[in-house]
């Protein structure tokens, strides 16, 4: 079934306002103006599904919406806004520690470490966007090694692939691999001006469900 029945359910501002649903959750995640919230309209198929901004910095808040019915979409506060006062980076940062803390489960093992339950964590996948044109900053590369340490599962989407010749996208892709010491197949293209990437990411979405 294709992601068609979009349907925005409330954004919160602070921890005590993050749903607690039964639905399993696919998180968006990357730098302020990066493209999440297009690339969200882009498996929505509707450009007014989220709000997208020319001004970085616009969403602040974690954005829940509910896709079909089967998962919940979530938009989380970008990071690396170069002219947000400390105290709102800290909020931002602040915002994902608990977003991802509140979404995640562990259980001790047999050799009593830490490791993620996957099963009972309503965190499912994140998708972590990356500018096509754009090497991953150390906010990217922080944000990978987040996400590994825990063991929350993380594909990267390359935003604003309509930007670069195809050489270039190749080239980039390469690039992002190396840096971020992820296999190419854990790198899909998107782009949300030229609708592409929408299926593959469904693909990997519905992967986790
Ligand atoms: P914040 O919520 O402010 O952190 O930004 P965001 O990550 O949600 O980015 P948003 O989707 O608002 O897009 C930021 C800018 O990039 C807007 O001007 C978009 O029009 C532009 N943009 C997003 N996706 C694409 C794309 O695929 N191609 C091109 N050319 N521009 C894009
Ligand atoms: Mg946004």
């Amino acid at each position: 079934m294709a992601l068609i029945n979009f349907k925005f359910i409330k954004s919160a501002s602070k921890k005590n306002e993050f749903l607690d649903s039964v639905l399993p959750q696919i998180a968006v995640v990357g730098r302020s103006n990066v493209g999440k919230s297009s690339l969200i309209n882009l498996l929505a198929n509707n450009k007014k599904m989220a709000k997208t901004s020319s001004t970085p910095g616009r969403t602040r808040l974690v954005n829940y919406f509910n896709v079909n019915n089967e998962f919940l979409l979530v938009d989380l506060p970008g990071y690396g806004y170069a002219a947000a006062s400390k105290s709102e980076k800290n909020n931002w940062d602040k915002m994902l520690d608990d977003y991802f803390e509140a979404n995640t489960n562990y259980v001790a093992d047999d050799n009593g470490e830490l490791v993620l339950d996957l099963e009972k964590s309503n965190l499912k996948l994140v998708l972590v966007l990356i500018d096509s044109r754009r090497e991953p900053t150390n906010l990217d590369m922080f944000m990978c090694e987040y996400l590994s340490l825990r063991e929350i599962p993380f594909i990267v989407a390359m935003t604003k692939s309509d930007k670069l010749s195809r050489t270039d996208l190749n080239n980039s892709k390469n690039k992002i691999s190396k840096i971020l010491k992820l296999n190419l197949d854990r790198i899909v293209v998107t782009s949300a001006n030229k609708k592409i990437g929408s299926a593959e990411l469904e693909n990997s979405i519905r992967s986790k469900l």
